[in-house]
């Protein structure tokens, strides 16, 4: 693939619909998941085996995987937080799994119950089995820039365990901006430290747009070579445990900057704003892309 390739990894229907409030019917689900990887998306996110008693909304991981209409060239991977999820994932028949922790202590104590240096302990397990059952393994790091609870976080601090995990065999880190305070300030001394232990080529950037930070964010990391870029579906989203947290950046507006710079995506942008206005109108939320809105009152 040529450096002008960038890859979109659509998180929508699992970070953007984990924080709805009401359960939304699996069948729902199933044709969101269908629309996107029918708009030349590599990566769909397409949901978590984590507890139900702490996400509820995910607690139809196993339907929702093995009933989509799964294309050869499109990515499905889940969100496991234990060897009890990756079990489920395997028994499911998944092919990519996505591990996830903090750069937060406390960040993590809310999220999975464990500090981070416990959270290691679980992924460890969770990789190597992973691993031997031919399952790609995608690495999260939570609050790669500031914390809900603590505040400001070290690139420093990010840099160790991000390379901690792409050491156990993460194929690729995605440094997630939970709460979306990094400015292209922070997210230069962050890809710079972080760039230092792990290749450039092997980390993402997964930017929520709390303060409107999002793309300008994204541009930063396409300037220091990032070609891996996670966004949702008309800008779903939020996290159950980081109160405040807006959406993710949306997949449109991303796509519509990306070719505006000559960047090629294989994403077909018509197909994901009709895609991100029908999940819109099921959520009975407006579009949170702005490129959408625009280009859909035209
Ligand atoms: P715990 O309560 O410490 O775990 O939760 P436990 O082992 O004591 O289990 C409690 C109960 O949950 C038990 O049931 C388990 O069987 C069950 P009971 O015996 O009481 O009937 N359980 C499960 N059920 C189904 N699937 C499982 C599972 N595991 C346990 N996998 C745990 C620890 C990690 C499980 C919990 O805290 C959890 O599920 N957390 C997930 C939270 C979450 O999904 N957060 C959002 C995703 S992260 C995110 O959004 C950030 C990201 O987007 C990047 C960014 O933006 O920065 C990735
Ligand atoms: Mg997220």
């Amino acid at each position: 693939l040529s450096s002008r390739f960038v890859k979109i990894v659509e998180v929508g229907p699992r970070d953007g619909l984990q924080n709805e409030k009401t359960i939304i019917p699996a069948a729902t689900k199933i044709e969101l998941i269908n629309r996107l990887s029918d708009t030349g998306l590599p990566v769909v996110e397409a949901t978590s085996f984590v507890s139900p008693k702490w996400v509820p909304q995910m607690g139809d991981a196993s339907k929702v995987i093995t009933s989509i209409q799964k294309k050869a060239n499109v990515s499905y991977p889940c969100l496991t937080p234990n060897v009890k999820g990756l079990d489920a994932a395997i028994e499911a028949g998944v092919k990519e799994v996505a591990v996830f922790l903090a750069a937060s202590d406390s960040f993590s104590k809310k999220n999975i119950n464990c500090t981070v240096e416990e959270s290691f302990e679980r992924v460890r397990p969770m990789i190597t089995k992973a691993i031997d059952h031919g399952i790609l393994v995608r690495g999260y790091v939570s609050c790669v820039v500031g914390c809900p609870y603590e505040g400001p976080i070290s690139a420093k601090k990010v840099a160790e365990v991000s390379k901690k995990l792409y050491d156990m065999g993460c194929y690729e880190i995605s440094l997630g901006d939970t709460i979306g305070v990094g400015t292209p300030g922070s997210f230069r001394e962050l890809l710079k430290t972080v760039s230092q232990v792990v290749p450039i080529k092997a980390l993402a950037v997964h930017c929520h747009d709390t303060y409107g930070q999002a793309l300008a964010n994204i541009h930063c990391a396409l300037e220091m070579g990032v070609r891996v870029v996670d966004s949702s579906v008309s800008g779903l989203g939020g996290c159950p445990y980081a109160p405040g947290a807006s959406g993710n950046v949306a997949t449109e507006d991303v796509v519509y900057m990306l070719h505006g710079m000559q960047y090629e995506t294989g994403v077909d942008l018509q197909k994901i704003i009709n895609t991100g206005n029908w999940i819109s109108e099921r959520l009975g939320k407006s579009n949170g892309s702005k490129a959408a809105r625009a280009l859909t009152l035209k």
